[in-house]
């Protein structure tokens, strides 16, 4: 199914090392359109809930801590087959794995410590994106 929306979150990361503005160019310059977007800190209930999926992981408690740490800028993107491009323009979840010029290669620390994330299944778009906006932002 070709999808037009997707979710981002800029992680902890991404912000602390000062990569939030070339990551958002390197979306745009992709052809994302930003919909709705914000800063925000996430409470551990928060991650321990967009992260439940993850729950019985070994590394459950370093990602809860890891995306609670600071701040981070969450986004609804659009374009075309908007899942499936962007999670091509992140790249893979380990930045060794991942393909050159994507955002994770060129900014993500370590497989824990990836920069971004973003949506993998229209249904996920739809949760994650409540998860963050309300009301309009949605429409
Ligand atoms: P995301 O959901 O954040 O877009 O990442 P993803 O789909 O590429 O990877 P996923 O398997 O959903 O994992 C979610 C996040 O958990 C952290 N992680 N740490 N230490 C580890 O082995 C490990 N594996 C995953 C990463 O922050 C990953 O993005
Ligand atoms: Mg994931």
């Amino acid at each position: 199914m070709i999808t037009n929306r997707t979710f981002t979150m800029l992680k902890p990361d991404a912000l602390e090392k000062g990569n939030t503005g070339a990551i958002l160019e390197k979306i745009n310059a992709a052809g994302f359109r930003i919909v709705a977007m914000k800063m925000t800190h996430m409470t551990k209930r928060d991650a321990e809930t967009f992260y439940a999926v993850h729950n019985q992981k070994p590394f459950f408690g370093e990602l809860v801590t890891y995306m609670t740490r600071g701040p981070i800028v969450v986004a609804i993107l659009e374009k075309n087959n908007a899942v499936e491009d962007f999670r091509v323009l992140i790249g893979a979840t380990n930045p060794e794995d991942a393909a050159a010029g994507t955002i994770r290669k060129l900014y993500a620390t370590s497989i824990g410590e990836n920069a971004v994330h973003g949506s993998d299944s229209d249904e996920n778009v739809a949760i994650e994106s409540a998860f963050h906006f309300s009301g309009r932002e949605l429409f």
